[in-house]
């Protein structure tokens, strides 16, 4: 029996796709490359030694993707291929919601036709929201998300909830992700963005190699302790780590649907990450203090007791990793 890996070669599929080999399992990934790289499928074999099978397709295309339940026994999914750009969401509504809700119905609608019933979805704290208090639980109110992006995630947690009122049979696991960073040690895979980087950690190492000029940092009159944006900072590690977990949760559950929030339940602002940044590598980044980014918040970050208590996970890794492993990947990947 194998996991399915949709978008298997992004940032946290390939980096789960390592766990879930070095834990035991096979998997079959699927990636349309929309946002990835071939070289990261070597790039997992190479770091556990383990070969999968792949399939270059879309997986809005349903032909295609029965084609790989018809050949392979799957029996549990783990969705990573959605496009996950704020920014870009902003601009670019109608793709984000045709990829990201559209792609996820051909995928469940396919999963059930082949009777598979096991999915792990990768939500987002922005389902969240304007924060209603911090730090954040499961039980937070979710909706008033503020891009198209974390609107596409909310719409789909609530696809999957009436899905499971509907058949009870289904095992459902949505994690919410808060800021993933870092790269796995080897400097193998990592985090590669198509164009200039949205996010603050690949913004930062390219900085600090020379190929951007200085940061921008987006407003520092927030109500926080030096006026900075504050974020849960997760090594991207540990986030997959967190979805072996889930899948074992599925496995002595039977059925359910589950959600938590996997973060560290530590906040730090955008000059925290800077000023450590600098301290474990060594590398100076200049930076300007520019206005507020739309749609930005000023803090959020994670309890993550429950993913402790049910799941029996917790993150390991902290600030000084996640800036050691992003230099670490940048170094080795210079274009
Ligand atoms: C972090 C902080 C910015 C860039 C993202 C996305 C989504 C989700 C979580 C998974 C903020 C500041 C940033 C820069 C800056 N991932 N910043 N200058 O917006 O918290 O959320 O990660 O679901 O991908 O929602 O992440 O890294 O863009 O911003 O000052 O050039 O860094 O204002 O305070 P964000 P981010």
């Amino acid at each position: 029996m194998a996991v399915l890996v949709t978008g298997g070669a992004g940032f946290i599929g390939s980096h789960t796709a390592v766990e879930l080999l070095n834990s035991g399992r096979d998997i079959v990934i699927v990636d349309n490359f929309s946002n990835s790289k071939p070289k990261a499928l070597d790039a997992i074999k190479k770091i556990t030694g383990k070969d999968f099978k792949f399939y270059e397709i879309n997986y809005l295309d349903r032909e295609k993707l029965e084609k790989v339940f018809e050949e392979n026994k799957i029996d549990a999914v783990l969705n990573f291929a959605g496009y996950k750009a704020v920014g870009e969401s902003v601009k670019k509504p109608l793709e984000y919601y045709e990829n990201n809700i559209s792609g996820c119905l051909v995928l469940l609608e396919t999963m059930r036709k082949y009777n598979v019933k096991k999915f792990v979805f990768s939500s987002s704290a922005t389902v969240y929201g304007e924060p209603e208090r911090i730090p954040l639980t499961e039980e937070c109110k979710t909706g008033g998300t503020t891009n198209p992006y974390g609107t596409s995630k909310l719409f789909i947690e609530q696809i999957l909830k009436d899905l499971y009122a509907s058949d009870n049979s289904w095992d459902i696991c949505i994690l919410r992700y808060f800021n993933p960073v870092g790269a796995h040690e080897s400097g193998l895979i990592g985090e590669e963005p198509q164009g200039v980087p949205n996010n603050l950690m690949p913004y930062v190492v390219r900085v600090a190699s020379g190929e951007l000029k200085e940061l921008s940092v987006f407003g520092n009159d927030y109500d926080t302790p030096d006026g900075t944006g504050v974020r849960d900072y997760i090594h991207v590690v540990d986030l997959a780590k967190g979805h072996i977990c889930a899948l074992n949760k599925l496995d002595k559950e039977g059925s359910g649907l589950y959600i938590y929030n996997l973060g560290t339940g530590t906040g730090y602002s955008v000059l925290d990450m800077v000023k450590a940044f600098e301290q474990i590598t060594g590398k100076k980044v200049p930076y300007k203090i520019a206005p507020r980014r739309a749609g930005d918040i000023a803090t959020c970050y994670s309890d993550p007791t429950k993913a402790k208590e049910e799941l029996g996970w917790t993150a390991e890794k902290g600030i000084k990793e996640m800036c050691e492993d992003s230099w670490n990947f940048i170094q080795k990947n210079k274009e």
